[in-house]
């Protein structure tokens, strides 16, 4: 069995009204099914609403579902005595750095997992050299979170996770409150985390663009999984990404609209031929 697996889980929130004296529920996950493998990297992408977050919390046994199952290394969530040892394995980030991040200075900050989990100073030690060197971010160790940008803030939280060593990584939306300069810092690290160290990573996201290199997407809107698949399978359903409140990468997008448009260009071309390509266009017209 893989690392993860959610079969037919369904989560409702119960939401009580004062003014109206009556409970209402809202499915947040309905009767979903995903499964990952140890090393993969998985993304699930979907509007604002459509259940990432809440499906996030199941996978990393911080939720449970009201049926269905959800497996962790093999072990049902519903179970009481598997509660200590499933929490251990996906550690999750958050949106806001800001959030993650409580010490005066860097390394505090990454020693506080490790610390919490009753590991010897020694060691500590030595994970927080490992995390930082992970995510690129040796240098900042002894500075306070506080004096960094939003994406070096994101790479220290990241780190904090790793030391924790968890085999897996759930990010929810990492980048969403970051600048161009921070996303691409931040998807590197995460990506490097995947490809060098084969930490398995879950990356939950509304920009397409960052779950090209995916091994698989899954595709939500409403609390169920609309589709799933390898990134190549699902940018062929541009409509049903519409229709979920996503769409294509850009670069895609614009290669299909090209097509559209008469202009032959080969499946899966990435940005640096299609300028070639264009490029070479506008050469025969001026000729
Ligand atoms: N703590 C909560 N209490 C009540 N409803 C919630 C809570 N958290 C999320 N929801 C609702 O559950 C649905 C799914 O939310 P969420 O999992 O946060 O989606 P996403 O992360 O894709 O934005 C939404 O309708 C949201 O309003
Ligand atoms: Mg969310």
């Amino acid at each position: 069995m893989g690392i993860l697996k959610v079969i037919d889980a369904v989560f409702h929130y119960k939401n009580f009204s004062s003014k109206e004296e009556k409970e209402s529920r809202i499915t947040a996950v309905d009767h979903a099914d995903l499964s990952v493998n140890r090393g993969e990297f998985v993304g699930i992408l979907g509007h604002n609403g459509s259940g990432k977050s809440t499906l996030a919390r199941l996978l990393a046994g911080l939720l449970v579902p009201d049926t269905g199952y959800i497996y962790i290394n093999g072990l049902d969530s519903r179970d009481r005595k598997n509660q200590v040892s499933i929490r251990s394995v996906a550690g999750m980030v958050f949106q806001n750095p800001d959030n993650q991040l409580i010490g005066n200075m860097v390394e505090e900050d990454i020693a506080f997992g490790p610390e919490n989990l009753g590991i010897a100073p020694e060691e500590i030690r030595i994970r927080v050299d490992k995390a930082l060197k992970a995510t690129g971010m040796e240098d900042c160790r002894y500075l306070s979170p506080g004096s960094l940008s939003g994406g070096q803030k994101q790479k220290i939280a990241i780190s904090g996770i790793l030391a924790m060593e968890p085999e897996c990584i759930i990010l929810d939306e990492p980048t969403a409150m970051l600048d161009a300069r921070g996303r691409s810092e931040v998807m590197e690290a995460i990506r490097r985390l995947n490809r060098e160290k084969k930490i398995t990573v879950i990356l939950i996201t509304h920009h397409p663009e960052e779950l090209e290199e995916a091994d698989r997407i899954y595709l939500m809107k409403e609390g169920k999984v609309m589709a799933a698949g390898p990134p190549s399978e699902l940018w062929q359903k541009g409509d049903l990404l519409r229709e979920c409140g996503s769409g294509l990468p850009f670069i895609r997008q614009l290669t299909a609209d090209l097509r559209k448009n008469g202009i032959p260009l080969p499946e899966d071309i990435g940005e640096d031929e299609l300028a070639v390509f264009l490029a070479g266009l506008q050469k025969g017209e001026d000729q």
